[in-house]
């Protein structure tokens, strides 16, 4: 009994000690707990929250203490987990947290570490199997001392500004399963040999777009599973040897600097669930393999350089959630090979070369999202299916060629539809004035039905208050703009279309247009005849980018306020009945690039305080009355790229300044059709490198203009386009790039020779000096101008022959010499052969062919006259192009391809930096 009994009592204490053990710390370990809860206070950003080891101490046991674990054997505390703890401090080496070594894991993640460093001590933990401090603001690079944690497991650094190259010795750390480095402002290249860690399964390193690497080949025995390297600088090709990653479940690279082809042997990789590649220089086919890959539930190929793919490999895949496969000149047709598809949330296609019609059986999708077919060739209508699509968010069917007619109430019905765009269709969208009956309307945030045949603005629009883009060019909206819109989404409109209609004016004037927020305001191209009170009204609009009200009936004057604007880049006013002088109000810091008054009725001075408008590169005034002597002052605007003074009264010499230094932009220059005399002023307006060299390599993309963002990026493309017809040569100068360069300076009366400073001007396009009073020869050294496409001299009085050497002009298509005082041989050859009698006319001493005088023959010159010759001139134009982005996705929006002609550059350097950083990797 007794002996029962103290079995008993030695089971009993075997147990006491036993949970005693789990339950009571080392009293070395609780002093070193209480010294580190002294580092910190609560963390300012935690709106009062204490920090989480506030209550470290009121009870004994330490092993008790949030987020304090202890070992059941020993007692040791193994385990510290304090994420999201608020704690706000720094740790030094010295820390007594570095005491507790039998730590195995600790986590800091989600803390606030005050940009101090990443304490060395750590490298004491040497039982660390997991170290996390993920997102807990410490500062610069990963100490040495880690190296030292030959268990670490797991390690995850991310979001922490390590600024710096990740060091070679984790290709050491043997035991790392997972390392998790994703947006640390890494630098420097990738250690190769990471990859080939024998119990790596998770590499996590997106978002560090100065991180550069390459892959290596992949060996047999690698435990790899997920391989994220997005927007870094990764490059170079995919090996072949990816499928030796058997365990491989999601590979994710979009938005690096990836090229070669897309290797067949991804289709060993049978466990794939997620392939990104998008936005790289993938080139070849789309490996067919991949319709082996059927666990795939999201592909992201969209943006590469892709030929002849098609969506073939597609129709096996049962388990897609995400298919992204826009600008990547995608073929074919829809059907069959999306019938499969019944899981899909976003079907992304837009900006390939799809056609055929869209399928009625989209409708069956039921949980789409997301359809994405913009800016493909898609014909028919738009199947009534599309409204079973209950869930649909963004509808984007914009540039394609569908065609009938559209209710409005057939999207009107999908709730939780916020952005729909139809705009560049053959569509006629009926209004069936579902506004007026009871049911829940749609929330929109986009409204895209440019060319939608409407004829009056949609009624249902009067109670939507969260739009921020409406689109209704093109339509023929006639009579006045509604009073109720002037309640509709007052807070939330940035971009506001309604170009291209007959609108005649506004129903109800008021002295302030509602809409706080506008970025865009395109009225351009209607009937509308106010000038007051609109413009004053559309001065107060502080937010506003683009202001485009061309070609309109607008009369009036124009008010001092417009020259207000703060953030003002485009203001376009061409085309209307405006007169009176042009305010001299423009402001110091404004930010206006494109300024354009003409064919209005403007008269007096340019105003001088337009060189306050430091940034300006497009200034056009044609077609106006001002009287003014050459305004001097515009040779000062350091980025003027293009300055159009064409047909006005503009007067008197224009001097040299001693000093040359204007105009260092300068490409086009029109002075055409004004009252200048003196010498010609081409020294002066040819500093510019452009006009002296021609290069191609010069970005052809830079006419993209403004860039803005709120909810989507946007950019306002902006470009001149001119067509030129001299005696039937015509030539379509629409879309010029920024390469182009020319010279008008005709109709005036400059008088003097030619110069020869012409012969610097190797990159000039087209010189025009005609109908003046030159005199003198042709100077040979013309024969410099390299890429002179047009050279018009006629109707001076030059004299002398035609030099020889202009034959070596190889791209000259259109040359007039004709009424002048020239004599002896046309030259022969080259584009000289092309050139028309009509272009040597009116002199009196030409001869040889085309000409039916032989030289040596002394016929008089015929009579002829060529009146009605158009020389073309200048159109300046501007779009917008919206490239947005709604919930971290690349959206795209455009007209053409945009997008897949500029990707490589401006587009994606846009986006690595404007899109949201939304991934998550595990903790
Ligand atoms: C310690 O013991 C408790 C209760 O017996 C158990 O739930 C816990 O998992 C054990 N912890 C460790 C680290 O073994
Ligand atoms: C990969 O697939 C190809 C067929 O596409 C096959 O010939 C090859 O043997 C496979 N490789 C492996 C490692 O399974
Ligand atoms: C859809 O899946 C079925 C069964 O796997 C298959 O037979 C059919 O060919 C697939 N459809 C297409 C268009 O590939
Ligand atoms: C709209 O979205 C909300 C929230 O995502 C969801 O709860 C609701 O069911 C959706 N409505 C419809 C008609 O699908
Ligand atoms: C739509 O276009 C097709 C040709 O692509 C034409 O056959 C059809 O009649 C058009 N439908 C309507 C409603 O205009
Ligand atoms: C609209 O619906 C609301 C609530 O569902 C109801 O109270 C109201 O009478 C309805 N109005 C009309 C005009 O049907
Ligand atoms: C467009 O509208 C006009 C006038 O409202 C109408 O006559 C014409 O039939 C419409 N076009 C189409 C394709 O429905």
């Amino acid at each position: 009994m007794k002996m029962n009994l103290s079995f008993f009592a030695l089971v009993f204490l075997l147990f006491f000690i036993h949970s005693s053990s789990a339950a009571k710390c080392q009293t070395s370990d609780r002093s070193a707990l209480l010294q580190f809860k002294n580092t910190f206070v609560s963390d300012p950003s935690c709106s009062g929250s204490p920090p989480m080891v506030a209550s470290w101490g009121e009870t004994d046991d330490c092993c008790s203490w949030d987020g304090v674990e202890c070992s059941n054997q020993t007692g040791n505390v193994i385990g510290l987990n304090l994420a999201g703890g608020c704690l706000y401090g720094s740790i030094d080496s010295n820390n007594s947290l570095f005491r507790l070594v039998h730590l195995q894991t600790l986590i800091l993640a989600d803390n606030n570490f005050n940009l101090s460093p990443i304490p060395s001590g750590i490298g004491q933990l040497s039982d660390l199997r997991q170290l996390d401090l993920g997102n807990s603001r410490f500062f610069g690079p990963i100490p040495s001392a880690i190296s030292r944690l030959s268990k670490l497991e797991n390690l995850r650094f991310s979001r922490v500004n390590i600024s710096s190259a990740v060091p070679d010795f984790l290709a050491n750390m043997s035991s790392l399963m997972s390392l998790s480095l994703g947006d640390c402002e890494l630098n420097g290249n990738f250690p190769q040999k990471i990859f080939h860690l024998p119990n790596l399964q998770l590499l996590i390193i997106p978002y560090n777009p100065n991180l550069s690497g390459t892959f290596p080949e992949f060996n047999f025995n690698s435990s790899l599973q997920r391989i994220w390297v997005e927007q870094s600088s990764f490059h170079g090709e995919i090996p072949s040897s990816i499928e030796n990653l058997k365990s491989l479940t999601s590979l994710k690279l979009g938005n690096c600097s990836f090229s070669g082809t897309v290797p067949d042997s991804l289709g060993n990789i049978t466990g794939l669930q997620e392939l990104e590649l998008h936005l790289n220089n993938f080139s070849g086919r789309i490996p067919s393999s991949l319709e082996r890959l059927t666990e795939m539930n999201r592909v992201f190929l969209s943006y590469n350089e892709f030929s002849d793919a098609t969506l073939s490999w597609v129709g096996k895949q049962k388990k897609l959630v995400f298919l992204g496969l826009s600008g990547i000149r995608l073929g074919g047709t829809l059907m069959p090979s999306l019938g499969n598809l019944t899981n899909i949330e976003q079907l992304l296609l837009g900006e390939n070369e799809l056609t055929g019609e869209i399928p009625s059986w989209i409708g069956n999708f039921a949980m789409l999202t997301d359809l994405h077919l913009y800016g493909n060739k898609l014909t028919g209508s738009i199947p009534k299916s599309l409204s079973q699509l209950t869930n649909l968010k963004h509808l984007y069917l914009q540039y394609n060629y569908l065609n009938g007619t559209v209710e409005l109430s057939m999207f009107l019905k999908l709730e939780n539809l916020t952005e729909l765009h139809l705009t560049a269709n053959d569509l006629a969208v009926i209004d069936d004035q579902v506004g007026s009956q009871n049911v829940t309307l749609p929330k929109f945030n986009l409204l895209g039905l440019g060319s939608c045949n409407l004829t009056h603005i949609p009624t249902f629009l009067e109670n939507q208050n969260e739009l921020e883009v409406l689109e209704l060019g093109q339509n023929n909206i006639q009579g006045q703009i509604p009073k109720w819109m002037w309640s509709m989404s007052r807070e939330s409109l940035k971009v506001l279309n309604l170009s291209h209609n007959a609108l005649t004016g506004v129903e109800e004037p008021r002295d302030a247009l509602p809409w706080v927020n506008l970025y865009v305001l395109d009225l351009s191209n209607n009937k509308l005849r106010e000038s007051l009170p609109i413009l004053p009204a559309i001065c107060k609009l502080s937010s506003l980018v683009a202001l485009d009200l061309s070609s309109n009936l607008m009369s009036g004057v124009l008010p001092h306020c417009i020259g207000n604007f703060s953030s003002l880049d485009i203001m376009n006013f061409r085309q209307n009945l405006l007169h009176g002088t042009v305010p001299d109000s423009f402001r110091i810091g404004s930010k206006l690039r494109f300024l354009d008054f003409s064919q209005n009725q403007l008269e007096g001075q340019v105003p001088r305080s337009l060189a306050n408008c430091k940034i300006l590169e497009i200034i056009d005034l044609s077609d106006n009355q001002f009287t003014d002597g050459f305004p001097y002052w515009i040779g000062t605007l350091p980025m003027l790229r293009l300055l159009i003074l064409r047909s006005n009264h503009f007067h008197g010499k224009i001097e040299e300044p001693e000093t040359n230094t204007e105009f260092p932009m300068l490409r086009i220059v029109d002075f055409s059709y004004n009252n200048f005399s003196g010498n010609l002023p081409l020294r002066y307006i040819t500093n510019s490198k452009g006009m002296e060299t021609f290069n191609t390599t010069a970005s052809t993309y830079r006419n993209t203009f403004v860039t803005f963002s709120f909810d989507y990026v946007w950019a306002l493309e902006f470009f001149y386009s001119t067509t030129i017809t001299i005696k039937g040569n015509q030539r379509d100068y629409s879309r010029i790039q920024e390469v182009f360069t020319s010279i008008d300076l005709s109709s005036n009366k400059f008088e003097g020779e030619i110069s020869n400073v012409v012969e610097n001007l190797q990159g000039l396009q087209s010189l025009n000096l005609s109908h003046n009073m030159l005199t003198g020869p042709i100077p040979p050294s013309m024969k410099n101008m390299a890429r002179l496409e047009s050279l018009d001299l006629s109707h001076n009085q030059l004299s002398g022959q035609i030099p020889q050497q202009l034959s070596q002009l190889n791209f000259l298509a259109i040359f007039n010499v004709s009424y002048n005082n020239l004599s002896g041989p046309i030259p022969l050859g080259n584009q000289f052969n092309n050139v028309d009698n009509s272009s040597y006319i009116g002199n009196v001493g030409l001869c040889g062919d085309p000409l039916s005088k032989k030289c040596g023959d002394l016929k008089p010159p015929s009579s002829d006259s060529d009146e009605g010759e158009d020389e073309g001139s200048f159109h300046i134009g501007w779009k917008t192009v919206l490239i947005g982005y709604g919930c971290g996705m690349l959206v795209g929006m455009i007209g053409g391809n945009f997008i897949l002609a500029r990707k490589q550059d401006w587009f994606a350097k846009t986006f690595k930096i404007q899109m949201l950083k939304s991934w998550e990797d595990s903790r």
